[in-house]
């Protein structure tokens, strides 16, 4: 009798995780938000670790939309224990995404195994953030919620029964004949028993990617000190010498906002104690304070494996894996008491004394060092789950620590997934390649993920300005000088060049500060691809389809990976530098586009070539750009502190623009304490353009001071 139940249970199971080829059936979650569910799912996946609510009130605003691919075009199928999808693709189709890759924005013909891992040099699906989302330039997107390694093969693979499946060629005599014929399908697989399947509806990539965001909680805000300047100082520094290097910023007249510590401020490192140094930092809260009476706030280097001298070890440690890193224990933060117990250590000794943020390294690879596959966790969940959510668990830990605290956080993190948008986390490595790094700026964006482009050292000087002037128009402008120390003035050759890009960053603050409010309540990526512009990448549009690309070097560049140039918020658009190059190729979208620093034409759907000088990254704006600048303060306005506009114009197009402003530090802002003043540019009666400014509203934050108007094209 046993037996037969036995074998019952062993065909229910069979029967309950086997699922035919057939097309999924969907419902609209959210508007333009439609899910599916295959077989059996896990009962942990990457939502489910970031545990956060998606805006529904956003979405909305977004519209509903129909299911943005053909129903019967996708296809489900769970054999084996294995989790099989295909999603339908068509000619000329362009994909972006699958994570954050470094070096192609294009992923149309790649094969993915995502798996979070330290970047390793290939686009390979093994990175920093391996989000199972794509974008497709039809303007919808597809996301797999499986904490899973899922391999994609992004249209590569021909199936026989393919309605498009290419006829055969004589390799011998066709010229024609391809190694890789054509293929019109995504199709992955999920190494488990099924999975959630959403897809966001458009119209545009855009919207696509708004939707997800906003599906995710939306973007972060940071608080605003998180957007000036930040220094991380050597390995080993004391309290004292962090305190010299503070001064020796003012002195010097260098913005600074927040100084990140490395791993010499806890006892031990590598595994870590959570615990302060007590001979380097004798008084912690005391140091924490005097760092704020000099308008300095401090982040914290951590990494997340506890080592036995920990005060939290013992408590810890029944909550731990099988396995450990270096020798230390590695919390199961999918159990909620693990996570309370590692955020109790850090709230106690840390964020009660005032530490504003953490950088949380090593949550991702590399293979050698982490937790194998084969690993246990008390939960039950897999050491492949655990993989692919550390660091959105960790981040979602903190994100709500500083949240009981009502006090925002801005951090680094080394892994992420999906599900984290709305952590208030940028991610960061060591591979440092400065023409990857604007490829994973870029990439960041379909990914809803930050990216910031560190600096480190450099050879020259020529290098450090060139590397200075990406990272103050990225998410965090940060010296990343944990190993050697450099500091901005460390090239003395291009001093005043350094310090004049780190001053725009500040005076950039209330359109930076703003874009992020737009990434928090619409979704959209403050630093993104051109390929979320419309007219690019797209071979579905007639033009594109029609031409003859070879005779129009603006629609060839738009059909291709555009990987070295990006947007900057609503108006700007970046086109770096980088070492050995003065001039370069920009391709500006349609419509007129004007230089940033001069407000001259500089072209309108065109490529044009540039030339800059050290003292400059080519930056362009957008006919009727209207780009609020403040003083070049050295640290950020505090809460309720009067600022000085000066609102720069572009162009002749008149329109306007909604500047955001709050507290800059608490989540009161969620209860209604921000504001969005109206900044319109309209033409008087004799056709000159004349700005005005919406009045402040009772009751809410109201820091603008004099406001004075700068048309900037003649
Ligand atoms: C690395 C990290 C660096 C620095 C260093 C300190 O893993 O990427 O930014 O923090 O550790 O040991």
């Amino acid at each position: 009798m046993r037996r037969f139940y036995n074998h019952f249970f062993i065909l229910l199971l069979f029967v309950s995780t086997t699922v035919k080829a057939q097309n999924p059936v969907w419902t609209e979650v959210a508007p333009g938000v439609w899910k599916t569910i295959v077989g059996v799912p896990d009962k942990f996946d990457l939502l489910k670790a970031a545990g956060v609510l998606p805006n529904k009130e956003a979405l909305s605003k977004l519209g509903k939309a129909g299911l943005p691919l053909a129903e019967n075009g996708i296809v489900a199928e769970v054999t084996d224990g294995r989790t099989f999808l295909r999603f339908p693709l068509v000619k000329g189709e362009q994909l972006y995404g699958f994570g954050l890759n470094f070096k192609t924005v294009q992923q149309r013909g790649k094969i993915l195994q995502l798996h979070v891992d330290h970047y390793g040099g290939t686009d390979n699906g093994r990175t920093h953030a391996p989000v199972p989302f794509y974008i497709s330039d039809r303007g919808y997107g597809v996301f797999v919620n499986s904490a899973r390694y899922i391999t994609v093969y992004a249209g590569t693979a021909v199936r026989r029964d393919s309605p498009e499946a290419p006829n055969p060629r004589d390799r011998n005599t066709d010229k024609k004949w391809s190694s890789q014929p054509y293929s019109d399908a995504v199709e992955m697989v999920v190494p488990t028993t099924g999975t959630e399947i959403y897809l966001f509806a458009g119209p545009t990539p855009l919207d696509a990617v708004r939707r997800f965001n906003l599906f995710n909680g939306g973007g972060c805000l940071p608080p605003r000190w998180g957007l000036g300047f930040t220094q991380r100082v050597k390995l080993l520094f004391t309290a004292d010498q962090v305190i010299e290097e503070a001064r020796a910023f003012a002195e010097k007249g260098y913005p600074l906002d927040f100084i990140g510590l490395e791993p010499g401020w806890q006892s031990k490192s590598y595994p870590c104690t959570f615990e302060w140094d007590k001979t380097r930092f004798p008084d912690p809260a005391g140091f924490v304070k005097t760092m704020k009476e000099m308008g300095i706030r401090l982040n914290l280097w951590t990494n997340p494996y506890v080592s036995s001298e920990s005060p939290m070890y013992q408590q810890i440690k029944p909550l731990t894996g099988s396995h450990t890193v270096w020798g230390g224990a590695v919390a199961d933060l999918t159990m909620p008491e693990a996570q309370k117990i590692m955020v109790g250590q850090m709230g106690k000794d840390q964020v009660s004394i005032g530490v504003s943020g953490y950088k949380i390294d090593e949550c991702d690879g590399y293979d050698r060092w982490l937790w194998p596959d084969v690993a246990k966790f008390p939960s039950g969940n897999s050491a492949e789950q655990l993989r692919q959510t550390y660091g959105v668990l960790l981040q979602k830990m903190t994100t709500d620590l500083y949240r009981q605290q009502n006090s925002r956080t801005y951090g680094l993190v080394r892994a992420s997934n999906a599900g984290g948008s709305s952590f208030p986390y940028v991610i960061y490595n060591d591979y440092y390649s400065h023409e990857d790094f604007i490829t994973a700026l870029i990439n960041s964006s379909f990914a809803g993920v930050l990216w910031t482009p560190e600096v480190r050292g450099s050879k020259t000087g020529e290098e450090w300005v060139r590397r200075m002037q990406t990272v103050c128009f990225s998410p965090m402008a940060m010296i990343n000088a944990w190993s050697d120390g450099t500091k901005p003035w460390s090239f003395p050759e291009v001093e005043k060049e350094v310090k004049a890009i780190a001053l725009l960053r500040m005076q950039l603050m209330p359109y930076f500060y703003t874009e992020f409010a737009k990434y928090h309540f619409e979704g959209t990526p403050p630093f993104r691809a051109m390929n979320l512009e419309p007219g690019f990448g797209s071979m579905q549009s007639a033009e594109l389809k029609n031409a003859n690309l070879s005779e129009n070097p603006y629609l060839e560049a738009v059909s291709k990976e555009v990987k070295d140039q990006y947007m900057a918020g609503e108006y700007l658009l970046v086109a770096p530098l980088f070492k050995g190059q003065n001039e370069r190729t920009v391709i500006l979208p349609k419509g007129k586009w004007f230089d940033f620093y001069t407000g001259k034409l500089a072209g309108d759907g065109e490529v044009i070539k540039v030339t800059a000088g050290l003292d400059k990254i080519p930056v362009f704006v957008r006919d009727g750009g209207i780009v609020p600048l403040m003083p070049p303060l050295l640290h950020a306005p505090a809460a309720g502190q009067k600022i000085d506009l000066e609102i720069r114009i572009y162009g002749s197009k008149t329109g306007s623009y909604r500047l955001y402003d709050d507290d800059g530090e608490t989540f009161d802002y969620e209860k209604g304490a921000c504001s969005w003043r109206v900044l319109s540019v309209a033409s008087d009666k004799k056709g000159k353009l004349a700005g005005n400014i919406s009045k402040a509203e009772k009751g809410k934050p109201d820091n603008i001071g004099k406001v004075t108007w700068k048309m900037m094209t003649e």
